[in-house]
């Protein structure tokens, strides 16, 4: 019998972000949304009222969702924020961390002789971060951690600088976890200690049971 999160408003992030350097180019990551997508689907089976905030993803959304598309990490940032109050956020969005100082009107062109080309990015905005020290912060805020190395010490170190309750790692470059892939291999730390392993197992399973450890840590 899993528990139920009837009655508590959940917001999620999920997908990559692209960040535009001019009309026709943009940065983006290998992010699928698939993680994100599957813990919205999960909240919501539980009986949650679920707003899913996605980066371009080609996903179809899932049943009882209310669903917001965006492009930018900065649209995402102002999309998540403006759906504050919430009980639970979950950012499974991969998010960029720089993005074009400014993105050109027109399409950049190449000159005879030209061999490199400067871009200049600066820092994005930490969703994360400021959602977990938002004056209305939800009661439970949950961040994921893409790592390709020392998964544990970056996933604890992000959960205790963004100062969030839950931290659901994974390792990246790895075949069957991670981007792109169907199946996935969580560990969940929190900052009382604890780390949970969740599979190998598909994305849809692992959301679930990051979700009962949502259920079972919500402050009553
Ligand atoms: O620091 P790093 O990007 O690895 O942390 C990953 C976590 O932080 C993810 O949960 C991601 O959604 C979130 N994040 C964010 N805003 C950013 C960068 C990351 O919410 N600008």
């Amino acid at each position: 019998m899993s528990a139920s999160l009837q009655g508590l408003r959940i917001v999620v992030s999920a997908g990559p972000t692209y960040e535009d350097i001019d009309p026709v180019r943009f940065i983006g990551n290998r992010s699928s949304g698939k993680m994100g997508f599957a813990v919205a689907q999960a909240a919501a089976q539980r009986g949650a009222q679920v707003v899913l905030v996605a980066g371009p993803v080609s996903l179809p959304t899932p049943a009882g969702v209310q669903r917001i598309d965006v492009r930018s990490a900065a649209q995402m940032h102002e999309a998540v924020l403006a759906q504050l109050p919430a009980d639970v956020y979950i950012g499974a969005a991969a998010v960029a961390d720089f993005a074009p100082a400014q993105a050109a009107s027109n399409k950049i062109k190449k000159t005879a002789g030209q061999d490199t080309l400067t871009l200049t990015l600066v820092r994005t905005r930490d969703i994360l971060a400021d959602i977990a020290t938002h004056a209305q912060r939800p009661r439970l805020v949950v961040g994921f951690a893409a790592e390709t190395d020392h998964v544990e010490a970056y996933a604890r170190g992000k959960l205790e600088n963004k100062r969030l309750d839950l931290i659901a790692a994974n390792r990246v470059g790895v075949a069957g976890s991670g981007f792109e892939s169907d199946d996935n291999t969580l560990t969940v730390y929190a900052a009382d200690g604890l780390a949970q392993a969740l599979g190998p197992a598909p994305k849809t399973a692992l959301a679930d049971a990051l979700l009962e450890l949502v259920a079972a840590r919500m402050p009553t």
